[in-house]
């Protein structure tokens, strides 16, 4: 029996329909003579509250709401990467190409494509037990080794499985003796987390190639990092530039474009990125799910789910996912109007009540784990928040700063000054160094983590004293706090800044921070000693070794343990003469 209602009202993309005994929350419903996509997302009784992924003008009252019965899901398989999608994964091209440049409304297009065909290995056999994650083969997608799982939710012996061969997405892969079909996909609700194992401790970092975010506020594998900042402060080049280095295999990039032709920019250069792991297009690993700000909000609402289903079906098959949501604003903007259309009773600012919670069961999303057939995987979310103003007080970044592991606060100030990346080293903050510990005296050297303490407390000596010479001018200062002020002045140039768009700058491996921070942090201790010795703070910035530390964050990667070591020798004696 179908369950069809009948439009009682319409406020934008929100529609009220009376009549829908037996609907359920979240099931997709087609609304009207044009059949427009929507998901009841309230219901009262036998009134469901609608929001429509498409533009409702000309929708009329009394238009026939027919329930699907199912939830808005996306479709899990082959085919999605290097694939631009709309917010409920609707193929970008695919959709112009059904409706030419206009996108018409109520069109139906399939998530995945139906005639791409796959080159499929078979890894299960005829009689083997499989139950949900269980890996059935594999087919190569780009340099990507795409697994086929099992459902979850499934079990049983397989009774036929495909050979190896070329084949659809919608061909059968295996049947189980009960007679159950499993394709070479599958649909996943996007608003239901996919299950796992258990889930796992970070404690691993992510690396993202960025020295002020790996060293000073690193995010782990399957941790979460929020983004804030104003306007034009960088936080979509920051996000880009992890979307690139980032040490995940998949990266899959939600743009909730701030401005209608910003997200076009996106859309412009993805394209263009190259993928520094291959040389390959960055697209070739990447799913991007674009909304413009002319989209429906609703579709912009829905498209962190399905981002996020995305990345927990990369996850199941044991990878590591780097989630990109640009921006979280915008998202809750648009929850904000859908719930105001519904005259929910508004809470702070007019974003919902339920803000917060809605916010932390996306980034709850997040985590390293186990996945069901025992794999190790991780999805890592970085969310952009740009709160109007750069007001960090704003109920959105406020709700996200309590959920997330890093806050990587980027400052209009030093945007402004060109101090790139823009990131504000005495705001930010991460809740993983602790963790970490252990991963850096393993992999980087016994000594990090001190070197690492010994450069954040220079850098807020630094601070301070700079506030005294605003005070009281720079000749108040000793020798000694001089000093402090040219070696913060070292590590916030060389260190902490890098230029994006140098080839060798723009990514730096823990190993070659590491080096650059021994290298400082020698300098200051040789310089303290020659100051201390007699030496004056002008025969230390004009001795030639100042120059190689300015330019070791531009010595590529191979190169450098020589420099390393060359400077570090040098060091020795360096301020000999002075002394
Ligand atoms: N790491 C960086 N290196 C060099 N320039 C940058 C960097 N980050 C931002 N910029 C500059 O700032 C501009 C705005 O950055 P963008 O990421 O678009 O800001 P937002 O997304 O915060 O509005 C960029 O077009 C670029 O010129
Ligand atoms: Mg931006």
């Amino acid at each position: 029996m179908a369950i069809e209602g009948k439009v009682q009202r319409i406020s934008g993309p929100a529609v009220i329909a009376e009549g829908m005994m037996g609907a359920r929350m979240y099931d997709i419903v087609r609304v009207g003579k044009e059949q427009l996509v929507g998901e009841i997302i309230r219901l009262d009784g036998t009134t469901a509250f609608v929001q429509v992924y498409e533009d409702t003008s000309g929708l009329t009252v009394g238009e026939a709401v027919v329930s699907t019965s199912l939830p808005l899901a996306v479709e899990l398989g082959p085919g999605m990467l290097n694939g631009i999608f709309d917010g409920i994964q609707r193929p970008l091209d695919k959709i112009k190409e059904a409706s030419g440049t206009y996108i018409e409304r109520g069109i139906v297009v399939k998530s995945l494509s139906r005639e791409a065909k796959w080159k499929f290995t078979p890894s299960s056999k005829v009689g083997d037990e499989v139950s949900g994650g269980t890996i059935l083969g594999t087919v190569p997608e780009f340099s990507f080794t795409h697994k086929i799982l099992v459902p979850p939710g499934i079990t049983g012996k397989i009774k036929s499985i495909a050979a190896a061969g070329e084949y659809t997405v919608d061909q059968v892969a295996a049947t189980l003796e009960d007679g159950t079909e499993i394709n070479f996909y599958h649909p996943w609700p996007v608003r239901q987390a996919r299950p796992v194992q258990r889930k796992l401790d970070p404690i691993t970092p992510f690396l993202t190639g960025m020295r002020i975010l790996d060293v000073l506020f690193p995010l782990t594998m399957g941790g979460t990092a929020a983004i804030p900042g104003p306007f034009g402060a960088g936080k979509t080049v920051t996000q880009q530039s992890v979307a690139k280095y980032g040490n995940a295999e998949i990266v899959v990039y939600v743009g909730c474009g701030e401005r209608g032709n910003e997200m076009t920019e996106v859309l412009v250069e993805f394209p263009h990125m190259e993928d520094p792991q291959t040389g390959n297009p960055l697209m070739n690993r990447t799913v991007l799910i674009a909304n413009t700000s002319n989209m429906p909000v609703a579709a912009r609402e829905a498209s962190i789910y399905t981002g996020i289903t995305i990345a927990e079906y990369f996850r199941d098959q044991g990878y590591g996912v780097s989630v990109m949501a640009d921006s979280t604003s915008r998202w809750a903007e648009a929850l904000r109007e859908i719930a105001s259309r519904l005259e929910e009773m508004p809470a702070e600012e007019g974003y919902p009540p339920y803000l917060a919670s809605r916010l932390a069961a996306f980034y709850e999303r997040g985590g390293r784990v186990t996945t069901l057939s025992g794999e190790e995987g991780a999805v890592s979310i970085i969310g952009a928040v740009s709160p109007a103003g750069g007001d960090f007080s704003e109920p959105v970044t406020q709700a996200t700063l309590r959920i997330t592991g890093c806050f990587w606060a980027l400052d209009a100030s030093l945007a402004r000054r060109r101090h790139f990346p823009a990131i504000n080293w005495n705001r930010s903050y991460s809740l993983f160094t602790g963790i970490l510990e252990d991963w850096y005296k393993e992999n980087i050297a016994p000594d990090y983590s001190d070197l690492r303490e010994r450069a954040v407390t220079l850098l807020s000596r630094e601070n301070e004293l700079q506030e005294v010479v605003q005070l009281v001018g720079p000749d108040a200062l000793q020798d000694q706090e001089r000093l402090i002020i040219e070696i913060g002045r070292i590590l916030r140039q060389d260190f902490l800044q890098q230029n994006g768009f140098d080839p060798v700058d723009a990514s730096c491996s823990m190993s070659k921070a590491y080096g650059m921070l021994q290298m400082m942090l020698k300098f200051y201790d040789q310089a303290q000693a020659a100051v201390n010795a007699g030496a004056t703070i002008d025969d230390i910035l004009t001795n030639p070794v100042t120059e190689k530390i300015n330019r070791a964050r531009y010595t590529p990667e191979t190169e450098f343990e020589i420099y390393r070591k060359n400077v570090l020798a040098e060091l020795d004696s360096a301020f000999a003469v002075a002394a």
